[in-house]
């Protein structure tokens, strides 16, 4: 079983600027929506060797987050946005040992062409409170093969304005001397690896050279305020010399003699009392593979080499990741199996520098194992025997294991990173004494799903989720971990979810891809408690979006690759001809023989239960509806986002009207109206004057920007939005990395500025609101005045030359780069 998260492909857009910003912001409080336990890949965990407790974990699609002392994590890159969305992608990370407030990670999330940005590095001064980025002339590959390996990104411990980077693609060894801030190749650096995972891979993704994979100073061999001399760098090569040293501070390199380098080495660590470095090797880059490796050490003062693989022959199936040394007692190590799949994850502990190990578990009488472990799995309940990758095997251990981290100032607190989450503990020593110690699920903060679609019933819960690689959550409270994944079946990964408008118990999910186990639609009537299969749906057929009727009979589903199909009353699925496979579907809500869809420039309508489906009305010059969303309450009121705005219909797509000031809209949706019996309030993922995530209270005419600075949200195009439809102003945003956030408003709104006919550009239909009041514009012009800015007035921005501040009872809020505001107090 591997484990994999989803490549979105991506494309960022232009940043539209904003010149006399007309969209006023409500403030909103943002939070995650609790799965708990990570929920993905954790390549990375650094402690800082100065200041107890200092942890950092990077992620490969998430970003990066900080340990607190009662072992929960804040995240650190919640502010970004759509056009940084690949700083998500945390390839490296640094904390420095000097001055603990400095941070850098290394981020970037491909290398090939889904991530058409060059990476960059971001550095930080307050302990990643805010970065600065500093852009590399070369793309970084946070979700890229080899992504556990490192750290290719550290301070020099002597000299903390020296960093040294290691990069993919065949770019080589750099060097900053001044903090992070600029950066330069190492000319003397030569070898920039030789491996690359599948020449052939014509995406791109496993064609490209893992490069470096760690760099690591001997802080012993120099002395504080000067260069450290000796450095160490593994490089992603096998079969030739993969591991070089300096002993003048990166002038001159040479291979380490003597070497194995029949595998890539994953890790350098170095125990400085023994003056000793411990490396891991895998036969492959990682994070999924492995079946043979070893771990070695060298002894620095005499240059020699000394095989300490902890087991051999058909023990040895697995290639090595993490390896930690405890700074405090010198000759502990420990080393994590990269992959051990078969029957769990394996950790191995020396007390004497790996003359001898010890085992986390092994046989006692096959199948019964000697657990030397506790386990607890209470902050991610849902990682127990319910979910899908431990479903057979009731893992406990892990995969994907190549962080593995001692505290340096605590020899009993440690930590690792899994395929699925964080474990660790507090009582390591244990392990050398009456040897059972406890690991727990410790990734309480994180966040780092990728979610596919989410829906907000009328009843029952009010959220529930399809995500990739869980499967996805009935969520009975969004401050709580749900205790167990959508079972029976159980999907590694769930495409889409819908719910039938007029029996909103009755639920539809769709999984992908995932040929071991059946049918890849399910079916709920109890509002995703319990589920059955749908034996209609071919086997191997997957992905793709899916509506459901009104009454909950019929299931449209616009497949992952067998274009558009329909089932009734649980028949087998028929194509849907009359659909383009690219089309975007809905159900209404109300009535239950009608479905839409939309594709390239085209609306279409099916009044026969989603059978036949006819063209109507146009989308002017859309080339790619992203989603259809109907009113739940007026069957034919439809909204359709596209690449080229955002569109509106009263009579079933017969006409539109286009949506003033919306140059692009991705996710939208409808909630509880503002005043009981209005319009449904409107949510939007879109470029209204900037890209952002808007609310209107009055289908369109007037738009609030409800996201701020610290909550981007990463790749908007990337993202699903659903709205509450009991609660006026709570909307979930499902993110591309960064699991599910809810907002509920906090501060007022602002009041509206436009009329219904001063905003529609096309209006073929009537406006089915009430026209809000005309009050004067919020945006007040330029002044050179020193007069405070009104209520909601702007405040600042590139090239604003009105009022700084602001009127009694408001305060001057940064917005984005061209737009302050004046917002309450
Ligand atoms: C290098 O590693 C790859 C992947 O494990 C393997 O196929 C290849 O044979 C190795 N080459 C050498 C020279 O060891
Ligand atoms: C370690 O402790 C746990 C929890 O008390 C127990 O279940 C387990 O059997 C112990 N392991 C061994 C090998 O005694
Ligand atoms: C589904 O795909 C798997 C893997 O390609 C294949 O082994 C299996 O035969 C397929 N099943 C059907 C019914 O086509
Ligand atoms: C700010 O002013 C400069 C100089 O006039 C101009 O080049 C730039 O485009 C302006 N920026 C914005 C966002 O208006």
């Amino acid at each position: 079983m591997t484990r994999f998260n989803v490549l979105a492909t991506l494309v960022a857009t232009a940043l539209v600027p904003l010149v006399n910003a007309a969209v006023a912001s409500q403030a909103y409080n943002w939070k995650n929506v609790k799965i708990g336990g990570g929920g993905g890949f954790v390549p990375g965990i650094v402690f800082n060797p100065t200041q107890k407790g200092l942890a950092f974990a990077r992620t490969d699609i998430g970003g990066a987050y900080k340990l607190n002392a009662d072992d929960s994590w804040t995240p650190l890159l919640d502010f970004v946005d759509h056009d940084r969305w690949n700083y998500w992608g945390v390839d490296a990370l640094a904390t420095d040992p000097v001055q603990p407030n400095r941070l850098y990670l290394a981020t970037g999330m491909y290398t090939n062409s889904w991530d058409p940005n060059n990476g960059q590095i971001l550095r930080s001064t307050d302990t990643g409170a805010t970065f600065t980025a500093s852009k590399l002339p070369f793309k970084v590959g946070g979700n890229m093969p080899g992504r556990g390996m490192g750290e290719r990104l550290v301070v020099d411990p002597n000299s903390n304005n020296i960093l040294f980077f290691g990069a993919r693609s065949g770019n080589g060894l750099w060097k900053s001397t001044d903090y992070g801030a600029t950066w330069s190749k190492v000319s003397s650096f030569t070898s920039t690896g030789t491996y690359i995972p599948n020449p052939s891979d014509s995406g791109g993704y496993n064609s490209d050279k893992v490069g470096l994979a760690w760099v690591t100073f001997d802080q012993s061999s120099g002395s504080s305020g000067r260069a450290t001399p000796r450095i160490f760098v593994g490089v992603a090569s096998n079969g030739t010399s993969n591991i070089f040293v300096t002993n003048d501070a990166g002038s001159t390199w040479s291979a380490v003699a003597g070497q194995n380098a029949a595998y890539f080495p994953h890790k350098g660590v170095i125990s400085p009392s023994e003056k000793v470095l411990y490396v891991s090797y895998s036969d492959g880059a990682g994070p999924y593979d492995g079946t043979l490796g070893a771990v070695y050490k060298y002894d620095i003062t005499a240059g020699t080499w000394t095989n300490i693989t902890p087991v051999s022959g058909s023990d040895l199936y697995f290639g090595f990741g993490g390896v930690a040394v405890d700074l405090q007692k010198p000759g502990i190590i420990m080393v994590a199996a990269l992959n051990s799949w078969w029957p769990d994850g394996q950790i191995f502990r020396s007390t004497n520098s790996g003359a001898t190990w010890t085992r986390l578990w092994e046989w006692q009488n096959y199948p019964a194992m000697n657990k030397y472990y506790s386990y607890s799995n209470t902050l991610a309940p849902w990682l127990g025997p319910n979910y899908v990758d431990t479903s057979t095997e009731n893992k406990q251990i892990g995969w994907m294991m190549e962080a593995l981290v001692i505290d340096p100032l605590d020899s009993n607190h440690w930590l690792y990173g899994t395929g699925a989450t964080i474990y660790g503990g507090h009582d390591l020593l244990k392990w050398d004494t009456v040897r059972n110690i406890s690991i727990a699920a410790l990734a309480d903060g994180i966040e780092e799903t990728s979610i596919q679609g989410l829906i907000s019933p009328p009843s029952g819960p009010s959220l529930l989720s399809a995500v990739g690689d869980l499967g996805g959550f009935r969520h009975n409270s969004l401050t709580a971990p749900p205790a167990t994944g959508f079972t029976n079946p159980t999907w590694a990964t769930a495409s889409d979810i819908d719910f039938a408008g007029n029996k909103p118990a009755t639920i539809v999910r769709i999984g992908t891809g995932d040929s071991s186990s059946g049918k890849q639609v399910a079916f709920s009537s109890d509002a995703g408690a319990s589920w059955s299969q749908h034996y209609g749906a071919a086997d191997n057929v997957s992905g793709g979006k899916v509506a459901i009727s009104a009454d909950g009979d019929t299931i449209l589903w616009r497949t992952g690759s067998n274009g558009v199909m329909v089932s009734q009353n649980q028949a087998s699925f028929i194509a849907v001809s009359s659909l383009p496979s690219s089309a975007a579907i809905a159900s209404d809500k109300k009535t239950n023989n009608i479905f839409y869809g939309a594709a390239g420039s085209t609306f279409y309508l099916s009044t026969d239960g989603g059978k036949t489906f006819s063209a109507k009305g146009s989308l002017g010059s859309s080339t790619s509806p992203f989603k259809v969303i109907v009113n739940p309450g007026v069957t034919g009121d439809v909204w359709i986002s596209t690449d080229k705005g955002l569109f509106h219909s009263t009579n079933s797509g017969t006409s539109f009207t286009t949506i003033s000031g919306v140059t692009q809209a991705w996710a939208i949706a409808l909630g509880a109206p503002a005043k009981s019996g209005g319009y449904p309030a409107l949510y939007a993922a879109a470029n209204i004057e900037g890209v952002g995530y808007f609310r209107s209270d009055d289908a369109g005419v007037n738009w609030v920007k409800i996201n701020d600075a610290a909550h981007g949200f990463g790749s908007a195009s990337a993202n699903c939005l659903t709205a509450n439809p009991r609660v006026h102003g709570r909307v979930y945003i499902g993110t591309n990395g960064r699991g599910i956030f809810f907002g509920d408003p906090s501060g007022s709104a602002p009041p509206p500025t436009a009329t219904a006919a001063s905003s529609a550009a096309t209006s073929t239909t009537a406006q089915p609101t009430t026209t809000a009041p005309a009050t004067a514009s919020t945006t007040a012009p330029p002044t050179s005045t020193a007069a405070p800015a009104g209520a909601y007035g702007q405040c600042g921005g590139t090239n604003w030359t009105g009022a700084t501040t602001c009127v009694s009872g408001y305060t001057c809020t940064y917005s984005n780069p061209y737009y302050s505001q004046c917002l309450p107090a």
